[in-house]
């Protein structure tokens, strides 16, 4: 029997205890079907989560595909405003309210699903890389804030100062920051000033707390000291820009950009993880553990050498997540992919030896791309 939120029920799902109303009377009662009216009636009665039984895997490949699709139009939504933001320049137009409420979906959808970042990973086809990244930086903050146990209401101020932590930049000339390439010493001079030109134009609006513009103000500061633009370092940081520092690195390394290559989400955690000192290691524990050793979106060989791909976290097991087998032991493509849960007993002889990348991850994709299998039609 499970406990599920009511955002994430769908149709077929058995009802595994009476549900009642806020009076007392019987509404639906055990062993009935979820129909899409049914599940429409329990959002009127304001009904939040309801048991149901164990769902069949693919019960909960089509609820995996629900979310991921409602994720989509989230994302889709606030990248649209972060553009707005962006390209209107006018800070008398940013909502603070319309923001925290956008914050407030990423928050709840991070929630139901374990396949956020891979969600993530299909927003990159937008041409503008300043819009997705912001978008990106939010949900990776929102997901550190979240292992750290802040509040509710910190993880939306989080969660807004993170949507426009790269404000400044549209201080700066349009080439410097909508161009995809590599910028000559005087343009870095200047980007460097970014934090504190969101800072200074954020505050001026008088709508966003100083410990929101203090994590736009603080996002390239270091932990060690070497971070700009005022070189803070330890405590001298605040707890938003040491969230959003982590939070931007990642992304940027997993981006793809036409100046240099794109890190697999283990070679940036690894990235991470070498430069240590650079970040709060309270932050960058609880960002490792949420983000698992391998991280979803990870192509992986297991001990039977085949070739998966990780497509969930189980929390607590960072060893074993959920993977789908792509490659069988002889090198070949399946026609249909293997979905399996590490976690499970059964699989317990079965582990993960190796990440695969570099030139292996390369023929690994041009195989899969041969014969026709597009990976991300596989969450
Ligand atoms: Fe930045």
């Amino acid at each position: 029997m499970n406990l599920v939120k009511i955002e994430a029920l769908v149709p077929g799902m058995i009802v595994s205890r009476d549900i009642y109303n806020q009076s007392g009377l019987l509404i639906v009662s055990e062993g009935t079907k979820l129909t899409s009216d049914y599940i429409n009636k329990l959002i009127n009665w304001n009904i939040r989560e309801i048991y149901v039984e164990e769902p069949s895997s693919s019960m909960v490949e089509q609820q995996e595909a629900l979310i991921a699709a409602q994720m989509t139009v989230t994302h889709d939504r606030v990248i649209g405003i972060a553009e707005n933001i962006l390209t209107q320049g006018n800070v008398e137009m940013i909502d603070p309210a319309l923001l925290q409420g956008m914050v407030g979906d990423l928050d709840k959808q991070i929630e139901l699903s374990s396949n956020v970042l891979l969600n993530l990973s299909h927003m990159k086809t937008y041409d503008n890389y300043l819009f997705a990244h912001s978008v990106n930086v939010c949900v990776l903050s929102l997901i550190i804030g979240k292992a750290i146990k802040l509040s509710t209401e910190q993880l939306r101020e989080l969660g807004v100062s993170a949507l426009l932590h790269d404000y400044g930049m549209i201080q700066l000339e349009r080439s410097i920051y909508e161009h995809d390439r590599k910028l000559t010493e005087e343009e870095w001079e200047k980007v460097k000033c970014h934090p504190r030109y969101g800072y200074d134009m954020l505050r001026a609006s008088g709508n966003f707390s100083e410990e929101m513009l203090s994590g736009i103000l603080d996002h390239h500061e270091r932990y060690d000291g070497s971070g700009y633009p005022s070189g803070k370092s330890g405590d001298e940081i605040g707890l938003y820009g040491k969230i959003i520092a982590v939070a931007d690195v990642y992304d940027a390394c997993v981006s793809m950009r036409k100046h240099r290559p794109r890190l697999t989400p283990h070679e940036a955690l690894r990235n991470l993880l070498g430069n240590s000192k650079s970040y709060d290691l309270q932050i960058l524990k609880a960002f490792l553990t949420a983000m698992a050793i391998y991280p979803i979106g990870s192509i992986v060989k297991l001990n039977s050498g085949e070739i998966a791909k990780v497509v969930g976290i189980n929390y607590g097991q960072p060893f074993r997540p959920d993977i789908r087998i792509l490659i069988d032991r002889q090198g070949n493509c399946l026609e249909l992919p293997i979905r399996l849960n590490l976690n499970e007993q059964e699989y317990s002889q079965t582990y993960i030896e190796e990440i695969v990348e570099g030139a292996a991850l390369e023929q690994v994709y041009s195989l899969l791309e041969k014969n026709g299998v597009n990976l991300s039609a596989y969450p």
